[in-house]
């Protein structure tokens, strides 16, 4: 075979074009080998525009303090779902997920929840606007996900979600996010006892781990739980490497098990100049895409 001829594709194999090969027995995704090792980079690197597509409705949306651009959230859920997956977010903030989902396309399905009613009516806004598919997102406490039929009749392929970090939120705004979101936003996330995100760390921890108990309940075998996380700044006798924390929470489900990370840079960040000119102060521009796997 001369080196410009195609190697014959085996039995498996569907020719996707550009896009690459297609294997019929893949059974995850809809992604051709190519796409998938792509997505297998433990970094990630993006700077989503607030105007472009891909960041649909920031404007809206910006009332919430971290919002997730539903371009990365599409590509999560392009590589764990196929066009008619079904996806579940317990703390769904103002749609980031759901957004998501609409971007990807295909049938798919999707179920979100939060305690605030502001992001749920941005949420839906955001889908008139746009003309974005919308999908419920119920106003409740994600520990009663199961007393509502659309989560108790279907089994998920997919649990994806970004959930409140303890008092992270609560304290002072940095200059970056006076400039990033919209100060008038209260903070935390809401005023209510039952936020994840107004509760010591050793009770949130405990907290997310019944919650992502129950989303696992609802989770097909082989079913992939992908979580946000972002790490404390260090303190004194304090590492705060809360991402260790939660792996090791989430652990404790039996028969979840963790399978890796994507570190998400987000471009759209800018640094500041903490701790200068006297210690160093991490300016962190990174998160945690913390991925687990029911296997039972
Ligand atoms: C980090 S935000 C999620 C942002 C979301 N990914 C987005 O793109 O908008 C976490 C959300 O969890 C919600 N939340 C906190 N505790 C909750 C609970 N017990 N049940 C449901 N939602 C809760 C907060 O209101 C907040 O909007």
């Amino acid at each position: 075979m001369s080196k410009n001829e195609k190697k014959p594709l085996g039995p498996n194999s569907v020719d996707m074009g550009e896009r690459g090969t297609y294997d019929k027995r893949n059974k995850l995704n809809d992604l051709t080998g190519k796409e998938w090792v792509y997505f297998t980079n433990s970094v990630w690197i993006t700077g989503y525009s607030p105007t472009a597509r891909e960041n649909v409705g920031l404007k809206t949306r910006k009332i919430h303090p971290s919002p997730k651009p539903p371009a990365l959230m599409k590509d999560i859920i392009e590589f764990f779902t196929k066009a008619d997956g079904k996806i579940l977010d317990p703390f769904a903030g103002v749609g980031g997920t759901l957004l998501g989902a609409a971007l990807a396309g295909g049938d798919r399905k999707v179920i979100g929840f939060d305690l605030e009613k502001k992001y749920i009516d941005a949420y839906y806004k955001v889908c008139d606007d746009e003309q974005m598919k919308k999908y419920p997102l119920i106003h409740d406490d994600a520990r009663n996900m199961l007393s509502h039929k659309e989560v108790v009749d279907e089994v998920f392929d997919l649990v994806l979600t970004d959930p409140p970090y303890s008092d992270m939120m609560a304290k002072e705004r940095t200059g970056q996010r006076k400039k990033l979101y919209n100060d008038s936003t209260p903070k935390p996330y809401t005023e209510l006892r039952a936020d994840l995100g107004n509760i010591p760390i050793d009770e949130f921890l405990v907290e997310l781990r019944k919650i992502m108990e129950i989303a696992f309940s609802r989770l097909k075998n082989k079913g992939y739980m992908v979580v946000f996380c972002k790490d404390f700044q260090p303190q004194a006798g304090q590492p705060n490497l809360l991402h260790a924390e939660v792996i090791n929470e989430l652990c404790k489900i039996d028969g979840l098990e963790y399978r890796g990370m994507r570190i998400w840079h987000d471009q759209a960040m800018s640094l500041y100049p903490f701790g200068y000119p006297f210690s160093f102060v991490m300016n962190q521009i990174h998160q945690y895409i913390l991925i687990f796997r029911k296997e039972v």
